[in-house]
């Protein structure tokens, strides 16, 4: 192959990415505007300055893109903290989270479109052929555009717990095995810090990785039940992860035929997640949407454009996710579930104490302290009865009843556990007569 052709190869190639990305009611943007968001994508935080020395546009053609693609909201303005002459540009949280939600679409229909004409299988050829260069000579270990993509913040939680995940899959009387965790962790060197790392959080750390344990394998089997069905009821068909951060269910569990799963957690974790599930060649037990999105603002949008049907019963599952929203926070996604959830939807989160005394614990150890820093609280105590006025039928499960048939039993009673709730839309009477407590 000679220059020329790798040349038009390449334009081919962005043009395929380009119809897999665009949806039919986009706006058109211009190419010189497209060039000076592909730099702040790329460089977020530059001055218009910089911006204009790496694409050799003229410093008013930046400028006045950079006002075209702030009016529109696609890009903030910021002044450097460090000089405050210098302003900075950078993305909105709104067009990173919509860029990376394209960036993870699957390209299977433009390329199946692009080589329409030719036999069926040389379609999926290509696929494997594209699958093969992008190995070889993009991926390095790190993110698309090049810069590190291990979640920080609040996204490192998930780490924390693929972690847990990675012991518990280690040991004989493991109560699920999640052969991905430990990939996780290895692709996120330096996540923990040196006392995690001595696993030095003493009886804290246990406490929070039994928590963590019995949780995976209590909402295991909750959302395994929920496609199941009984009592008359069919079994759900649809699932959404809320949170999912790197929860591998949709490719460890035994899912019934016909199952749609949702995954929805901060476009850094899902760009994270997809790399190293990518790396291993993981292959999925159920059809698997991958949703970008800050579960503080408006999700649902996204989720009913990746597929998601409102009109059919849905088990959700908010595992380890309230607790970094506030109570307004909470209170918001919630209601967000109970307008997109059908008549017999399920839903299950923690409740209790991991608020409580092992929070204050946590607070008081210096080396918690980065995670303790990101509680927020959620609905605290307050989430059954929340619930149960939003038209939610409540069931709560203390984690003391559950450890023990689990092999794990604990000592006297746990203050915490989890909840299940069924979406009934009852009217405000009924719901009062429907709460149960502490029942498995
Ligand atoms: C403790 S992890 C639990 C992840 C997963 N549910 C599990 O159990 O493996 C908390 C997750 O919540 C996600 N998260 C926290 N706040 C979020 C937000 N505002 N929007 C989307 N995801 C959020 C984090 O990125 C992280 O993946």
């Amino acid at each position: 192959m000679n220059v020329g052709t790798l040349y038009r190869l390449g334009r081919r190639l962005t043009e395929i990415s380009r119809i897999a990305a665009v949806d039919p009611g986009d706006p058109q943007m211009a190419a010189g505007e497209l060039g000076v968001l592909a730099d702040v994508l790329t460089h977020p935080g530059s001055s218009v300055k910089e911006i204009t020395e790496r694409t050799g546009f003229t410093q008013s053609h930046v400028s006045a893109s950079v006002a075209r693609l702030r009016g529109r909201g696609h890009v903030e303005t910021v002044t450097d903290p460090s000089d405050r002459r210098r302003t900075l540009v950078r993305l909105t949280e709104r067009a990173s989270t919509a860029i990376t939600r394209r960036a993870l679409r699957p390209i299977d229909d433009a390329v199946g479109r692009a080589v329409e004409n030719s036999d069926p299988r040389s379609a999926d050829r290509v696929l494997a052929m594209l699958e093969e260069l992008a190995d070889r000579l993009v991926a390095d270990g790190r993110g698309e555009r090049g810069e590190d993509t291990v979640p920080d913040g609040v996204g490192r939680t998930a780490i924390g717990v693929a972690r847990v995940r990675a012991e518990e899959s280690r040991r004989p009387d493991r109560l699920f095995d999640d052969p991905y965790a430990e990939a996780f962790v290895a692709a996120a060197p330096g996540a923990f810090s040196e006392a995690e790392e001595r696993g030095d959080l003493g009886s804290l750390g246990a406490a929070f990785g039994f928590h963590a344990v019995i949780r995976t394998r209590f909402f295991d089997d909750y959302l395994l039940a929920a496609c199941a069905g009984g009592a008359g009821g069919a079994g759900v068909r649809q699932v959404v992860l809320l949170a999912a951060g790197l929860d591998t269910r949709a490719f460890r569990l035994a899912w019934p035929d016909g199952v749609r799963l949702f995954e929805l957690d901060l476009p850094e974790v899902l760009t994270f997640k997809e790399r190293v599930l990518a790396e291993r060649g993981a292959v999925p037990g159920c059809a698997r949407m991958v949703v970008p999105a800050d579960l503080r603002e408006d999700w649902a949008t996204g989720l009913v454009e990746a597929g998601f049907q409102p009109a059919a019963p849905t088990a959700w599952l908010a595992e380890g996710l309230l607790i970094y929203l506030s109570a307004d926070e909470a209170a918001r996604l919630l209601t967000a579930v109970g307008e997109l959830s059908a008549p017999d939807s399920q839903l299950a989160f923690e409740r209790g104490d991991v608020a409580g005394s092992l929070l204050s614990r946590a607070r008081a150890t210096p080396a918690m302290e980065r995670y303790a820093s990101l509680w927020k609280g959620g609905l605290g105590e307050e989430a059954p009865d929340w619930l149960v006025r939003n038209g939610w039928q409540v069931r709560t499960h203390e984690l003391a009843a559950l450890a023990a048939p689990y092999g794990r039993p604990i000592r006297g009673e746990s203050r915490s556990g989890f909840l299940t709730a069924v979406h009934r839309r009852l009217d405000q009477t009924e719901h009062d007569s429907v709460r149960w407590a502490d029942e498995r």
